[in-house]
Protein backbone atom coordinates (compact mmCIF):
# COMPACT_ATOMS: atom_id res chain seq x y z
CA UNK A 1 0.00 0.00 0.00
CA UNK A 2 0.92 3.38 -0.60
CA UNK A 3 0.29 5.45 3.21
CA UNK A 4 1.39 9.37 1.75
CA UNK A 5 3.80 11.23 -0.40
CA UNK A 6 7.23 10.61 0.99
CA UNK A 7 9.04 13.80 2.30
CA UNK A 8 12.52 13.61 2.22
CA UNK A 9 14.21 16.24 4.52
CA UNK A 10 18.21 16.04 4.44
CA UNK A 11 20.29 15.84 6.97
CA UNK A 12 23.37 17.17 5.94
CA UNK A 13 25.33 18.43 2.96
CA UNK A 14 27.58 15.40 2.91
CA UNK A 15 24.84 12.61 3.27
CA UNK A 16 21.58 11.42 5.03
CA UNK A 17 17.80 11.77 4.50
CA UNK A 18 15.33 11.28 6.58
CA UNK A 19 11.96 10.03 5.06
CA UNK A 20 8.59 10.61 6.65
CA UNK A 21 4.68 10.12 5.37
CA UNK A 22 5.76 6.09 5.55
CA UNK A 23 4.83 3.13 7.28
CA UNK A 24 7.41 0.49 6.52
CA UNK A 25 5.49 -1.78 8.51
CA UNK A 26 3.09 -1.95 6.00
CA UNK A 27 3.09 -3.73 2.39
CA UNK A 28 4.24 -0.90 0.11
CA UNK A 29 3.88 -0.30 -3.33
CA UNK A 30 6.63 -0.49 -5.67
CA UNK A 31 6.72 3.34 -6.44
CA UNK A 32 7.08 3.45 -2.75
CA UNK A 33 10.14 1.04 -2.14
CA UNK A 34 11.38 2.92 -6.04
CA UNK A 35 11.47 6.37 -4.27
CA UNK A 36 13.13 4.55 -0.88
CA UNK A 37 16.04 2.91 -3.09
CA UNK A 38 16.70 6.05 -5.32
CA UNK A 39 17.09 8.13 -1.54
CA UNK A 40 19.49 5.30 -0.59
CA UNK A 41 21.34 5.63 -3.61
CA UNK A 42 21.78 9.20 -3.51
CA UNK A 43 22.05 10.01 0.14
CA UNK A 44 23.54 7.23 1.50
CA UNK A 45 21.37 6.37 4.34
CA UNK A 46 17.70 6.84 4.78
CA UNK A 47 16.20 7.40 8.37
CA UNK A 48 13.19 6.66 9.37
CA UNK A 49 11.06 7.27 12.76
CA UNK A 50 8.24 6.29 14.97
CA UNK A 51 7.91 3.34 13.45
CA UNK A 52 6.32 -0.12 15.02
CA UNK A 53 8.48 -3.25 13.38
CA UNK A 54 8.71 -6.96 14.62
CA UNK A 55 10.88 -9.26 13.69
CA UNK A 56 8.98 -10.73 10.32
CA UNK A 57 7.93 -6.98 9.44
CA UNK A 58 11.66 -5.60 9.40
CA UNK A 59 12.73 -8.51 7.69
CA UNK A 60 9.83 -8.23 4.84
CA UNK A 61 10.98 -4.52 4.36
CA UNK A 62 14.44 -5.66 3.77
CA UNK A 63 13.31 -8.47 1.01
CA UNK A 64 12.06 -5.93 -0.83
CA UNK A 65 15.62 -4.64 -1.74
CA UNK A 66 17.42 -7.63 -2.17
CA UNK A 67 17.43 -11.17 -0.87
CA UNK A 68 18.62 -10.95 3.60
CA UNK A 69 22.05 -12.06 4.29
CA UNK A 70 23.07 -14.19 7.09
CA UNK A 71 26.18 -13.19 8.99
CA UNK A 72 28.78 -15.77 9.21
CA UNK A 73 30.21 -15.08 12.49
CA UNK A 74 26.25 -14.40 14.14
CA UNK A 75 25.17 -17.74 12.54
CA UNK A 76 24.21 -19.74 15.62
CA UNK A 77 24.35 -17.54 18.32
CA UNK A 78 21.06 -16.26 17.91
CA UNK A 79 17.33 -17.60 17.51
CA UNK A 80 17.22 -16.11 14.32
CA UNK A 81 19.94 -16.48 11.50
CA UNK A 82 18.36 -13.19 9.51
CA UNK A 83 18.44 -11.22 12.76
CA UNK A 84 21.42 -10.08 14.68
CA UNK A 85 20.33 -8.34 17.90
CA UNK A 86 23.13 -5.72 18.74
CA UNK A 87 23.08 -5.27 22.27
CA UNK A 88 25.19 -2.68 24.64
CA UNK A 89 25.00 -2.75 28.19
CA UNK A 90 26.22 -0.73 31.06
CA UNK A 91 29.95 -2.03 31.89
CA UNK A 92 30.27 -3.52 28.41
CA UNK A 93 34.13 -2.63 27.29
CA UNK A 94 33.72 -3.55 24.19
CA UNK A 95 30.81 -3.01 21.40
CA UNK A 96 30.00 -3.83 18.11
CA UNK A 97 31.06 -1.07 15.12
CA UNK A 98 33.51 0.56 17.35
CA UNK A 99 35.80 2.00 14.75
CA UNK A 100 35.22 3.21 11.16
CA UNK A 101 33.75 0.95 9.23
CA UNK A 102 31.75 -0.80 6.34
CA UNK A 103 29.72 -3.89 7.31
CA UNK A 104 31.06 -7.56 6.39
CA UNK A 105 33.31 -6.91 3.76
CA UNK A 106 35.78 -10.18 3.93
CA UNK A 107 33.39 -11.95 1.77
CA UNK A 108 33.25 -12.14 -1.66
CA UNK A 109 29.99 -10.26 -1.60
CA UNK A 110 29.61 -7.81 0.79
CA UNK A 111 25.70 -6.97 1.72
CA UNK A 112 24.91 -3.98 -0.38
CA UNK A 113 23.22 -2.51 2.84
CA UNK A 114 21.87 -2.99 6.70
CA UNK A 115 18.53 -2.29 8.00
CA UNK A 116 19.12 -0.85 11.69
CA UNK A 117 16.18 -0.96 14.28
CA UNK A 118 15.83 0.87 17.23
CA UNK A 119 14.25 -1.27 20.61
CA UNK A 120 15.72 -0.04 23.60
CA UNK A 121 17.94 3.26 22.46
CA UNK A 122 19.63 5.47 25.90
CA UNK A 123 18.08 9.19 26.55
CA UNK A 124 21.71 10.66 24.79
CA UNK A 125 24.77 9.14 23.37
CA UNK A 126 25.34 5.92 21.00
CA UNK A 127 24.55 8.32 18.26
CA UNK A 128 25.80 6.49 14.71
CA UNK A 129 28.05 8.34 12.46
CA UNK A 130 28.42 8.10 8.63
CA UNK A 131 30.81 8.85 5.99
CA UNK A 132 30.11 9.25 2.29
CA UNK A 133 32.56 7.25 0.17
CA UNK A 134 31.47 9.35 -2.99
CA UNK A 135 32.64 12.38 -1.66
CA UNK A 136 35.66 10.78 0.05
CA UNK A 137 36.84 9.32 -3.76
CA UNK A 138 35.96 12.35 -5.62
CA UNK A 139 38.35 15.02 -3.75
CA UNK A 140 41.54 12.87 -4.07
CA UNK A 141 44.07 14.25 -6.42
CA UNK A 142 44.30 12.91 -10.11
CA UNK A 143 47.30 11.78 -9.12
CA UNK A 144 46.13 9.63 -6.12
CA UNK A 145 42.99 8.21 -8.66
CA UNK A 146 45.84 7.37 -11.16
CA UNK A 147 47.73 5.09 -8.21
CA UNK A 148 44.67 3.65 -6.88
CA UNK A 149 43.44 2.83 -10.29
CA UNK A 150 43.19 -1.39 -10.85
CA UNK A 151 44.73 -1.84 -6.98
CA UNK A 152 42.74 -4.17 -4.69
CA UNK A 153 42.75 -4.36 -0.71
CA UNK A 154 42.84 -7.42 1.26
CA UNK A 155 39.85 -7.68 3.53
CA UNK A 156 39.37 -10.32 6.47
CA UNK A 157 37.76 -10.92 9.43
CA UNK A 158 40.75 -11.83 11.65
CA UNK A 159 40.68 -8.45 13.69
CA UNK A 160 37.11 -8.48 14.38
CA UNK A 161 36.17 -12.16 14.84
CA UNK A 162 37.43 -15.03 15.84
CA UNK A 163 39.10 -16.33 19.47
CA UNK A 164 42.50 -14.17 18.28
CA UNK A 165 40.51 -11.18 17.62
CA UNK A 166 39.50 -11.60 21.64
CA UNK A 167 36.68 -9.03 21.22
CA UNK A 168 33.93 -11.07 22.94
CA UNK A 169 35.18 -10.53 26.53
CA UNK A 170 33.71 -7.05 28.03
CA UNK A 171 30.98 -7.52 24.54
CA UNK A 172 26.47 -8.07 25.51
CA UNK A 173 26.84 -9.31 21.60
CA UNK A 174 28.76 -12.56 21.17
CA UNK A 175 30.30 -13.60 17.74
CA UNK A 176 31.60 -17.06 16.96
CA UNK A 177 34.95 -17.68 18.15
CA UNK A 178 34.72 -21.23 19.07
CA UNK A 179 37.68 -23.27 17.51
CA UNK A 180 35.61 -24.22 14.53
CA UNK A 181 36.13 -20.69 13.25
CA UNK A 182 37.70 -20.03 10.55
CA UNK A 183 39.20 -16.50 8.89
CA UNK A 184 37.40 -15.55 5.71
CA UNK A 185 39.68 -13.16 3.28
CA UNK A 186 38.90 -11.42 0.48
CA UNK A 187 39.86 -8.92 -1.81
CA UNK A 188 38.13 -5.78 -3.41
CA UNK A 189 39.20 -3.14 -5.36
CA UNK A 190 40.22 -0.19 -3.36
CA UNK A 191 38.28 1.86 -5.59
CA UNK A 192 34.66 0.62 -6.06
CA UNK A 193 32.20 1.36 -8.97
CA UNK A 194 28.61 1.70 -7.18
CA UNK A 195 26.77 -1.10 -9.60
CA UNK A 196 23.50 1.16 -9.39
CA UNK A 197 24.93 5.21 -9.82
CA UNK A 198 27.91 3.77 -11.83
CA UNK A 199 29.64 6.53 -9.53
CA UNK A 200 33.08 5.98 -8.12
CA UNK A 201 33.58 5.24 -4.52
CA UNK A 202 36.73 4.42 -1.70
CA UNK A 203 36.08 1.12 -0.20
CA UNK A 204 38.62 0.47 2.38
CA UNK A 205 37.67 0.31 6.22
CA UNK A 206 39.30 0.12 9.52
CA UNK A 207 37.74 -3.34 10.97
CA UNK A 208 38.34 -5.18 7.75
CA UNK A 209 40.61 -4.36 5.14
CA UNK A 210 44.40 -5.56 6.15
CA UNK A 211 46.50 -4.38 3.01
CA UNK A 212 46.90 -4.28 -0.47
CA UNK A 213 47.18 -7.49 -2.72
CA UNK A 214 50.67 -8.30 -3.87
CA UNK A 215 52.41 -6.19 -0.97
CA UNK A 216 53.16 -6.33 2.69
CA UNK A 217 51.07 -5.40 5.47
CA UNK A 218 53.94 -3.16 6.31
CA UNK A 219 54.19 -1.89 3.15
CA UNK A 220 50.31 -1.24 2.78
CA UNK A 221 49.96 0.30 6.22
CA UNK A 222 51.00 3.90 5.14
CA UNK A 223 48.55 4.48 2.37
CA UNK A 224 45.78 2.23 3.70
CA UNK A 225 46.10 4.43 7.11
CA UNK A 226 46.16 7.57 4.55
CA UNK A 227 42.97 6.39 2.78
CA UNK A 228 41.14 4.78 5.95
CA UNK A 229 41.61 9.02 7.91
CA UNK A 230 40.98 10.63 4.89
CA UNK A 231 37.48 8.61 4.18
CA UNK A 232 36.09 9.68 7.49
CA UNK A 233 37.05 13.53 7.44
CA UNK A 234 34.65 15.83 9.27
CA UNK A 235 33.09 17.12 5.78
CA UNK A 236 32.15 13.72 4.72
CA UNK A 237 30.26 12.59 7.84
CA UNK A 238 26.77 13.14 8.96
CA UNK A 239 25.62 12.14 12.32
CA UNK A 240 21.89 10.31 13.52
CA UNK A 241 20.59 10.78 16.69
CA UNK A 242 18.35 7.47 17.97
CA UNK A 243 15.04 7.43 19.50
CA UNK A 244 12.82 4.49 20.30
CA UNK A 245 11.41 3.08 16.85
CA UNK A 246 13.99 4.70 14.53
CA UNK A 247 15.55 2.61 11.42
CA UNK A 248 18.63 3.82 9.79
CA UNK A 249 19.11 1.74 5.98
CA UNK A 250 22.67 2.42 5.26
CA UNK A 251 24.10 1.64 1.58
CA UNK A 252 26.49 -0.61 2.68
CA UNK A 253 28.77 0.19 -0.33
CA UNK A 254 28.71 4.03 -0.45
CA UNK A 255 28.79 4.77 3.37
CA UNK A 256 31.66 3.54 5.84
CA UNK A 257 29.51 4.09 9.54
CA UNK A 258 30.78 4.22 13.55
CA UNK A 259 28.80 3.81 16.45
CA UNK A 260 29.41 5.89 19.18
CA UNK A 261 30.39 4.34 22.57
CA UNK A 262 29.07 7.18 24.63
CA UNK A 263 26.42 5.49 25.81
CA UNK A 264 27.26 5.44 29.58
CA UNK A 265 24.58 3.88 32.05
CA UNK A 266 22.10 2.93 29.37
CA UNK A 267 21.40 -0.08 27.66
CA UNK A 268 21.29 -0.07 23.83
CA UNK A 269 19.40 -2.42 21.98
CA UNK A 270 19.27 -2.48 18.40
CA UNK A 271 17.94 -5.35 16.03
CA UNK A 272 19.85 -5.84 12.42
CA UNK A 273 19.07 -7.45 9.00
CA UNK A 274 21.43 -7.04 6.18
CA UNK A 275 20.61 -7.70 2.56
CA UNK A 276 22.82 -9.35 0.25
CA UNK A 277 24.83 -7.52 -1.92
CA UNK A 278 27.19 -8.18 -5.44
CA UNK A 279 30.78 -8.73 -6.00
CA UNK A 280 32.65 -5.29 -6.11
CA UNK A 281 34.28 -3.95 -9.31
FE1 LIG B 1 28.29 -1.98 11.27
Amino acid sequence: MRNTRLDIRLLSGAGGAEISGVDVAQDLDDGTIGEIRDALNEHCVVFFRDQELDSERQKAFARRFGEIFIHPNYRGTGDDPEIVMVRREPGDTSYVGEDWHADTTMVAEPPMGAILYGIDVPPYGGDTMFANQYLAYDVLSDGMKRMLDGVRAVHSDIMVAGPQAGKNKGRSTKHRDGPDWRETRNSHPVVRTHPETGRKMLFVNASYTVGFEGMTEKESRPLLDFLLEHGNRPEFTFRFRWEKGSIAFWDNRSAKHIALGDTGPFRRLMRRVQICGDRPV
